[in-house]
Order: C-alpha cells, then sequence, then structure tokens
C-alpha cells in the first residue's frame, strides 16, 4: 500500500476513487486510520473503500452512531468515527476489542483521539488540505 503515496488529489470523485485501489490492498484483519481535520476527506475516501467491496448505498461519518457496520461488503467494513469520544473507556464500551478480532476491515475516522488504541502494524494515512485539494501521506502505527 505504501507504494500509493504521498499523492495529491483534487476533486472529492478522486477521492473515492484512490479508496476503491486502496480497497484493492486491505485484507480481512487490516485497519486503516485516517487522519486528517474536519472536511479532509475521510469519509469520501471511506466511501471508496466501501464502493470497491461491493457496497451500491451511500457511506456517512458515523459521528453520532460511533460506528457503521456494512455487511453488504466483503470483507465486512467497520467504519468508526472517534470525534464524539473523549476517554478511552468509551471506545471500550462500544467492544473495541472484539472489533479487533472481526473477520473484517476497519476504517477510522480520527484515530488520533486514541493513538494508543491503534494496533501495531495498522496503516495510517494522513489527509492535509492543500489550495487545490488534499495531500495523503502514509506511516506505519
Ligand atoms: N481531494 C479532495 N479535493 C477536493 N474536495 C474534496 C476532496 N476530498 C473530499 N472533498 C470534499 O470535502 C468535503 C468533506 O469530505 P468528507 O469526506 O466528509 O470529510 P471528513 O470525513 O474528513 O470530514 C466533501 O464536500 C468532499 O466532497
Ligand atoms: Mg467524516
Amino acid at each position: 500500500m505504501q507504494q500509493l503515496f504521498p499523492i495529491e488529489i483534487h476533486s472529492a470523485e478522486a477521492m473515492k476513487d484512490f479508496g476503491s485501489s486502496l480497497a484493492k490492498q486491505l485484507r480481512s484483519g487490516d485497519i486503516l486510520a485516517l487522519i486528517g481535520d474536519l472536511g479532509a476527506g475521510k469519509t469520501q475516501l471511506t466511501q471508496g473503500i466501501a464502493s470497491a467491496l461491493g457496497r451500491t448505498d451511500a457511506v456517512t461519518s458515523p459521528t453520532f452512531a460511533l460506528v457503521n457496520e456494512y455487511k453488504d461488503c466483503a470483507p465486512e467494513l467497520i467504519h468508526f468515527d472517534w470525534y464524539r469520544m473523549e476517554r478511552p473507556e468509551e471506545l471500550l464500551a462500544i467492544g473495541w476489542e472484539d472489533y479487533l478480532e472481526r473477520d473484517a476491515i476497519l476504517v477510522i475516522e480520527w484515530p488520533d483521539r486514541f493513538p494508543e488504541m491503534i494496533p501495531a502494524g495498522s496503516h495510517c494515512i494522513h489527509i492535509e488540505h492543500l489550495e487545490s485539494g488534499r495531500r495523503l501521506s502514509y506511516a506505519q502505527a
């Protein structure tokens, strides 16, 4: 996956397309942490991943739900948003430890809320705003 970065992406549509190409590199058990401000394009990228894994419906930020499970994806895609969480105990309360054992791909928006909860080896994508779009870079947790 690392070889796809860094990359500049100049439209929301291209963000989705890039998500679809990322999906081809993801396997069940993989964790993708998407780090970027509000409006960075984290959900757009997730939409592209979900579409490539078979989802036909829209993906929305699970800001209030905290987590959405897309069972129409193969592998199943589990989409978190930690924006509204204040303490790691809240994450444990929704079953984080069990999610880590699931036969699924996990995507997390706002992983920087609790970096200590991201397992070593997870894929981390940093998204920065540019005047003309976004710049995406890769790191491993
Ligand atoms: N690479 C991009 N270039 C331009 N606009 C983008 C890009 N990626 C996303 N957007 C737009 O930015 C807005 C926020 O995207 P969204 O995915 O909801 O952000 P986040 O989930 O990070 O808050 C949307 O209107 C989307 O269409
Ligand atoms: Mg979002």
